[in-house]
């Protein structure tokens, strides 16, 4: 049907190139049966990534409200000052590295540190809940206010941080978590892309987030496979 049609598009899962009709040869990186269909999904206006300001006309900047906006401070002074001060409410921030470097390490000290005063939830897609538990005894990290949750769907993973109750949530990985929908693997680059949008829009609609990105060799948040 037609109208399907304008809901699918075609993504290298080496390079990325998109395409509307599906090829048998990349027409960028020139490899062989690498393009994935991926389904375009509709943007509504609440699922912009600026929800909380779609449909306003453009403002002289001098007119932009100049409150300054109140950061919620880690309290982990390095990562604060890296922050500028905090987190910015709407924030989403990427945190990459090399396996092994301490990414999960750092995150979870920093949500027992925000647990402390505020309710946080941390989200793994890689470990098991025993293991972040045994991790968080032992960096003292286990405020009442800090939640754990195992899962690897994108959408789960909405509903779950679309309820009011957490200040700050916490995505260990991007190269983990999941459209199930979708035909391409995990850490694909069709499913990076989804699950990136998707959590950005989450960020601004709701709260910050701590997403951990694994590092190819060359340095690049690439995708895994
Ligand atoms: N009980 C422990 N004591 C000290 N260091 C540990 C312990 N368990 C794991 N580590 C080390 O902590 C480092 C950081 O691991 P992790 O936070 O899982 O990294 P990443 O999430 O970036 O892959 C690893 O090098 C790991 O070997
Ligand atoms: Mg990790
Ligand atoms: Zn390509």
């Amino acid at each position: 049907m037609a109208k399907d049609r304008a809901h699918t598009r075609y993504v290298c899962q080496e390079c990325g190139a998109v395409s509307p009709r599906w090829m048998g040869r990349c027409p960028s990186c020139e490899r062989f049966n690498t393009m994935v269909e991926e389904r375009i999904q509709d943007r509504t206006s609440n699922q912009s990534a600026a929800a909380n300001t779609a449909g306003r006309p453009p403002l002289a900047v001098k007119e932009v409200s100049g409150e300054r906006v109140e950061r919620l401070r880690t309290g982990i002074d390095e990562v604060d000052r890296v922050l500028g001060g905090g987190i910015v409410p709407g924030g989403f921030m990427l945190l990459g590295g090399d396996p092994g470097i301490g990414k999960s390490t750092l995150l979870l000290q920093l949500a027992g540190s925000v647990g402390a005063s505020e309710p946080v939830i941390y989200i793994t897609a890689e470990e098991s809940l025993e293991q972040i538990r045994i991790r968080a005894e032992r960096l003292g990290a286990m405020p009442k206010n800090l939640f754990v949750m195992a899962e690897d769907r994108i959408e789960v993973i909405e509903e779950t941080l679309a309820d009011a109750r957490f200040k700050l949530a916490i995505v260990d990985s991007l190269q983990t978590v999941y459209n199930p929908e979708m035909e391409s693997a995990p850490g694909s680059v069709s499913q990076v892309r989804e699950v990136a949008s998707r959590l950005m829009r989450v960020a601004k609609a709701h709260l910050p987030i701590f997403l951990v990105g694994h590092v190819n060799k060359e340095g690049s948040l690439r995708p895994v496979a």
